[in-house]
């Protein structure tokens, strides 16, 4: 085990995923978890994760200054740097320039850390202080062109780097935290897909009991669907999957899944369509937080209602459905809500953040420490269709946060006429799945066109289409301008109430993937 001490970054979870990514198993503790416990734990090792404070602040997250005694191998990253100085006697301050983004480092003085990479990394960083003054023992061994990129006190077992390894961006990053992890730590690479699926199986049998009962919400993405799997594993026909049409799914979405759930996952669907119901209460509301949450309050009414038509006849029988399943992932997790203490909130995501306070239903989140590709890894080993494992995520309160503006049923028609259109010229060319996202976005903004000799007056569309690994940073594709062409010029000849499309260029961060 590797235990990774949280001080708030957005990113610790990462770290965590690229670590199991060669199937060492790792988990994040708050950085305030009391040292006995973390060595408890029989770590081989520590990595303390970034944070968004500053070191020298009151407010800033503690841990106990003790885990840089314990004698096992250290690594920190960012704000983990900074804690090692500055509790081993070093100097942090705020830096003269921020380092933000994509930056070249170079190595001086290499140790085990960088054992087997090149000399120059590219590396993504996010860091606003710096070491001014190295705590004693330590030197510097890379370097970027403003600042100090990594040290090390080989002697007391101590690494640091200033960057951010488990980023994609970073292109090394991966083989960085292998050296530490394998090598220098001598951690067993034993934590595998079975291993996850037997353990998890388990684990919800244990849950639900031989006699309980659970209902699943299923959108017929990879998160639901193999959530569902792994719970139908568990308990079999004690699973009942409710599809929910909220009236804002995308063309054909509501059959199509359906279809698949049953035939192809065997699965136990009751499908409802309450589209009326959601764009009813959707009437009017343009605020983003206030979609997500209308959406996700209805959704969980939706299915207590439900709950309690399908298990009137167990009732009967003195049983009882406790469990309603869901295919939450981490980063839905990390950006509804700080999990351990000090991360920014960025949106609700409907199915964390909007669940009423009265809910009846316990949850069972089985995927809720894993990252999407992992999700996918799991699927595969559970044998489910590739079709479904390969589908480009779609967000639970769907074409809502994709309609700028209010939601009418015009603009959701006009949305899933043109998202059809830019998924279908995605998958013709063959991008489908080298992109994470690929899908349009209906803008509250009118301008004038012309089309044969008649003055237009209509909506813009947007295309947004990214490359990521785990949808916590992406950029920007850069696609073909024949794709591009063609999308545009058949959305602006076959959607009556789009007359101009635009590209959005814009990576994550700054922006986020959807556009609400
Ligand atoms: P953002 O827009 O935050 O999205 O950069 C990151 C990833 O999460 C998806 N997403 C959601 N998924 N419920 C979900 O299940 C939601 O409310 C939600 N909002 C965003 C988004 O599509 C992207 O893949």
């Amino acid at each position: 085990t590797i235990v990774i001490l949280d001080f708030g970054s957005q990113y610790t979870q990462l770290i965590a995923r690229r670590i199991r990514e060669f199937n060492v198993f790792s988990v994040v503790l708050p950085c305030t978890t009391p040292l006995d416990k973390v060595l408890a734990l029989q770590p081989k090792g520590i990595v303390l994760s970034g944070g968004p404070s500053s070191v020298y602040d009151d407010t800033a997250p503690k841990a106990d200054p003790k885990v840089l005694e314990t004698g096992l191998p250290v690594l920190g990253i960012c704000y983990g740097l900074q804690f090692m100085t500055h509790h081993l006697g070093g100097k942090v301050v705020p830096a003269a320039a921020r380092e933000y983004g994509h930056a070249e480092v170079e190595l001086v003085d290499p140790t085990a850390l960088f054992h087997g990479l090149p000399e120059k990394l590219e590396v993504w960083m996010s860091h606003g202080d710096h070491a001014e003054t190295l705590a004693p023992g330590f030197r510097v061994t890379a370097r970027t062109a403003n600042a100090v990129a990594s040290i090390a006190d080989e002697s007391r077992k101590m690494w640091a780097v200033q960057f951010h390894p488990e980023v994609a961006h970073t292109k090394q990053g991966m083989a960085l935290l292998k050296n530490f992890a394998v090598d220098i730590c001598g951690a067993k690479q034993d934590w595998t897909p079975e291993h996850f699926i037997a353990t998890t199986v388990a684990k919800i049998r244990e849950q639900v009991g031989e006699t309980g009962h659970a209902i699943c919400g299923l959108s017929g993405g990879v998160d639901s669907s193999v959530a569902a799997v792994l719970v139908a594993r568990a308990i079999g026909d004690r699973l009942t999957c409710i599809f929910v049409n909220n009236g804002v799914l995308r063309k054909d979405e509501f059959a199509k899944v359906q279809k698949t759930m049953r035939e192809e996952l065997k699965l136990n669907v009751v499908a409802v369509d309450a589209s009326e119901r959601f764009l009813g209460k959707l009437a009017g509301v343009t605020d983003p937080e206030k979609k997500r949450k209308i959406i996700g309050n209805e959704f969980i009414s939706v299915f207590d209602d439900e709950a309690k038509k399908i298990f009137e006849a167990e009732k009967s029988s003195g049983e009882e459905i406790a469990w309603l399943v869901q295919g939450t992932l981490y980063p839905d997790v990390i950006e509804s809500a700080s999990v351990h203490g000090p991360s920014h909130v960025i949106k609700s995501h409907h199915n964390v953040g909007g669940l009423p306070e009265d809910m009846k239903l316990k949850l069972i989140e089985p995927l809720r420490d894993l990252f999407k590709d992992e999700v996918r890894r799991i699927g595969r080993d559970l044998d489910m269709p590739e079709e479904i494992l390969e589908r480009q995520p779609f967000p639970g309160p769907g074409l809502a946060v994709r309609i700028l503006g209010e939601v009418t049923p015009e603009r959701v028609a006009i949305l899933q006429e043109a998202d059809a259109i830019c998924v279908e010229e995605i998958k013709r060319a063959g991008l489908y799945r080298k992109v994470w996202q690929s899908f349009a976005v209906l803008l509250p903004v009118k301008s004038v066109g012309v089309m044969g000799d008649q003055r237009t007056y209509a909506s813009t569309c947007a295309i947004r289409a990214v490359e990521s690994e785990d949808g916590m940073t992406a950029d920007w594709a850069a696609l073909p301008y024949e794709v591009l062409r063609a999308i545009s010029s058949r959305i602006v000849s076959e959607v009556r109430g789009i007359n101009r499309v635009v590209y959005d260029i814009t990576s994550k961060p700054p922006g986020t993937i959807e556009w609400e």
